[in-house]
């Protein structure tokens, strides 16, 4: 598939507007989806640190006893239950004000010094509890920090860091829920966009159809008019303008027939009067023009080229209309230049049928049936087959008139002396098969007339 059928679809307007609208919905749900995953993240950890200060606290206010009365098994129930309270606490201390650690949920670190982890600080409430965002490489963590105080005298601070996990499982679920509230937006958004486009383009596609019929001549019905706005208004312009159009059109192809009408029937006549200049050739054409439908049928062809044959036939000689008639109508031997100026009614008669469009199917047939079969005829020398049919058929259907009928130097040759002349011919003057043809032709007609004489 080339580049331009590749891209052919995409000149469409329906195309276009579908891809837009497209584009536009896309790009507007997938930024929708995006805030609202962010609020939604936000919202999750607010929950997530609120909760883990809810239990820091609690567990400050419950260690201050313990730590005054210095009761280490105390400090350590409470952490073990509060650890064992909630699965996504991930570790949980009780350090004193030196930062030693008294208690870990992970008791191997009990007595240790207390070292912050490396995080980002988030927030400090005003009982001094901190709050830390710690990054871990699956999940993180949030670790907070409250004071433990008696008296407003510190003991020392709970420390308790929660996973994120809670967040990472809404955030899935969150996920999942905007993708398929995404998936039918788009889906509910192709389906309308295909169908607006396709509303919108009717009417632009109507009037494209309607540009191309009336391109090609073909368009007669008005267009169908869908909306009373711009299109609509565009539409009935249309349809004004192409009914002038056809109106007009008509009238012009009437103007262009009567006038090509008038120029074959001027030509006919023309053909007429040239047979009729010289009383030898009066009805020579119409002669010419019986034997060759003769032969042409003999050839097999059909209605429409015999038509075509006739007309030809008729007009075949019309370019003497430029001879004069010293030359034309003269008694004695023509000269050389008399005789150049003769054979020139060959291309006369092609100039003359060039000037309307319907006779020009006819110029070959007239400037070649003085051709010869072995390429020494006028006006272009050409041989065998070459010769259009017509024009060989005519060269022969000429000949027998021609010989057939008085002229001033000489008297009509017999049928006998004509067939063995032409016959004599064929292979010089004319192509041998269709001479032998139209020999056989002629001695069946003969025949015929000698069993009927008195038709
Ligand atoms: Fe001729």
């Amino acid at each position: 598939m080339t580049e331009k059928n590749i891209l052919a679809p995409f000149k469409k307007i329906r195309v276009k507007a579908s891809l837009f609208v497209l584009l536009l919905l896309v790009s507007t749900t997938l930024a929708f989806s995006l805030i609202a995953l962010r609020i939604m993240n936000r919202r999750i950890l607010n929950e997530v640190i609120k909760r883990a200060e809810t239990l820091c606290r609690g567990t400050a206010s419950m260690a201050g006893y313990p730590l005054i009365s210095q009761d280490l098994l105390g400090l350590d129930n409470i952490v073990y239950r509060i650890k064992g309270s909630s699965p996504d606490i991930v570790y949980m201390a009780i350090v004193n004000p030196g930062g030693e650690i008294l208690v870990h949920s992970d008791t191997k670190r009990t007595g240790e010094p207390f070292r912050p982890a490396a995080g980002e600080f988030l927030q400090k409430a005003e009982d001094g509890t901190t709050v830390s965002e710690i990054p871990g490489p699956v999940r993180g963590l949030i670790e907070v920090r409250s004071p433990i105080a008696f008296l407003e005298k510190p003991l020392g601070s709970v420390v308790l860091a929660v996973n994120k996990s809670i967040l990472v499982e809404a955030q899935k679920e969150a996920r999942d829920k905007i993708l398929l509230v995404f998936g039918l937006l788009l889906l509910v958004g192709v389906a309308s966009s295909v169908l607006l486009s396709s509303f919108l383009t009717k009417p632009v596609r109507e009037l494209s159809a309607g540009v191309a019929e009336l391109k090609d001549g073909k368009r007669r019905r008005p267009l169908h008019v869908y909306s009373q706005d711009e299109l609509g208004r565009l539409t009935e312009s249309f349809n004004d303008m192409t009914a002038l159009i056809t109106t007009q059109r008509d009238s012009l192809s009437r103007y262009a027939q009567d006038l090509e009408e008038a120029y074959v029937s001027t030509v006919r006549v023309l053909a007429a009067a040239i047979d009729a200049r010289d009383t030898y050739t009066l009805g020579h054409s119409t002669r010419v023009a019986l034997l060759s439908l003769d032969l042409g049928r003999d050839l097999g062809l059909d209605p429409a080229r015999l038509e075509e044959l006739e007309i030809a036939c008729l007009f075949h000689d019309v370019g003497k209309i430029k001879i004069p008639d010293s030359i034309l109508l003269k008694k004695d031997k023509l000269d050389t230049p008399e005789q150049r100026e003769m054979m020139r009614h060959t291309e006369y008669g092609a100039e003359i049928l060039s000037k309307a469009r319907s006779l020009l199917k006819y110029i070959p047939a007239v400037r070649h049936h003085h051709e010869w079969y072995d390429g020494t005829g006028y006006p272009d020398g050409l041989n065998g087959q070459k010769i259009p049919l017509d024009a060989a058929i005519i060269s022969l259907a000429d000949m027998y008139d021609a010989m057939t009928s008085d002229r001033p130097y000489r008297e009509a040759l017999s049928d006998e002396e004509t067939q063995a002349e032409i016959a004599g011919l064929a292979g010089k003057q004319f192509d041998p098969e269709l001479a032998a043809r139209f020999v056989g032709l002629l001695k069946r007609k003969t025949a015929d007339f000698v069993r009927r004489p008195g038709e």
